[in-house]
């Protein structure tokens, strides 16, 4: 019997992101998407909204969309349109919207439907946790309903976008200390492990070869992502963040996860931002997160491969 999960993605699409969407997209039978929610990141609110709902009509899944938080809780804003360009999906053209967008408020949504659903659900966080944060504080009880938060970001070792953060803790670490300390069953899939699934021009030319509209979205998206991403790290091919996370969702196998005590650093000075994973369990914190180590990256491909190939001709 294949379990099938109910589930909210928050996000800030953001080219991974919308990988990620079209892989969860594809497997319908295990992943029911209850919505998504958006939120600032790697571009403004209103452009990861507009993001989200272009390429979920451009592949046919008929999922709501909510336009989330304007901002980080605290902090001064920060984007990530130097990797995902002006629209924050740069290099990929779509048709024009014809579903109207949703007017609810994200992080309302959210909330309401958590507290009406028969069962806990899993979110899935691939970008800032400010939405959730300010769910988590606006009804701290709704903790009850979330079987799980997975999230990609952090990381063990070194940071993205600093030389201690990851863009995605460091866009909002106050938000991310509130979901960290929430008592809420945590999947971690920080830089450790994205940056095992590395995106080359032979793995884009691989997934565009399948010739569907999910393969050209790959292909358009991957080549204007893995070239900016490639020039500003000076490496040969990109890590895809946000897949690896939702992967676990469909395979959990793919990822060896390791119990950890994980807090984020909020002190605003140089390591702002930065998660602090207590690998050895020296520290004496309770392990609140279970962090992913190992990718069996030729698996993830064959996974993304998999997905593209399940949106027809
Ligand atoms: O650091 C990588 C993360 O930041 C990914 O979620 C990417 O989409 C950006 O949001
Ligand atoms: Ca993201």
């Amino acid at each position: 019997m294949i379990e099938k999960r109910k589930i909210i993605l928050d996000c800030d699409p953001g080219h991974d992101d919308a990988i990620a969407i079209m892989l969860l997209g594809a497997f319908p039978e295990k992943v029911q998407f209850a919505g998504i929610t958006t939120v600032a990141g790697n571009q403004t609110v209103d452009k990861t909204f507009f993001n989200a709902r272009r390429v979920t009509e451009y592949l046919g899944l008929d999922i709501p969309v909510y336009r989330g938080c304007e901002g980080p809780l605290l902090r001064s804003p920060v984007l990530a349109d130097d990797i995902h360009g002006e629209t924050g999906l740069d290099g990929f053209t779509f048709h024009d919207l014809k579903r109207s967008p949703e007017t609810e408020q994200g992080v309302l949504w959210m909330l309401r439907t958590l507290r009406e659903a028969a069962e806990p659900m899993t979110i899935l966080a691939t970008g800032p946790m400010t939405n959730l944060a300010m769910a988590l504080r606006l009804e701290p009880e709704i903790a009850g309903k979330i079987r799980e938060i997975v999230f990609m970001g952090g990381a063990m070792g070194l940071g993205n976008v600093t030389p201690a953060a990851e863009f995605n803790m460091f866009a909002d670490p106050e938000a991310a200390s509130i979901v960290l300390s929430s008592g809420c069953p945590l999947v971690m899939a920080g830089l450790d492990v994205t940056m095992q699934a590395l995106c080359s021009e032979q793995m884009i030319s691989r997934m565009a070869g399948r010739n569907n509209p999910a393969a050209r979205l790959f292909k358009d998206t991957m080549t204007s992502y893995c070239a900016v991403e490639c020039k500003t790290y000076n490496v040969t091919a990109a890590p895809l963040h946000d897949p690896v996370a939702a992967a676990w969702l469909l395979r959990p196998k793919l990822i060896e996860l390791k119990p950890m005590h994980v807090t984020v650093d909020c002190t605003g000075r140089e390591g702002y931002g930065r998660t602090y994973c207590d690998y050895y369990g020296k520290g004496g914190g309770r392990a609140n997160c279970r962090v992913a180590l190992q990718l069996e990256a030729d698996a993830f491909w064959d996974l993304i491969e998999e997905a593209i190939c399940r949106y027809g001709a």
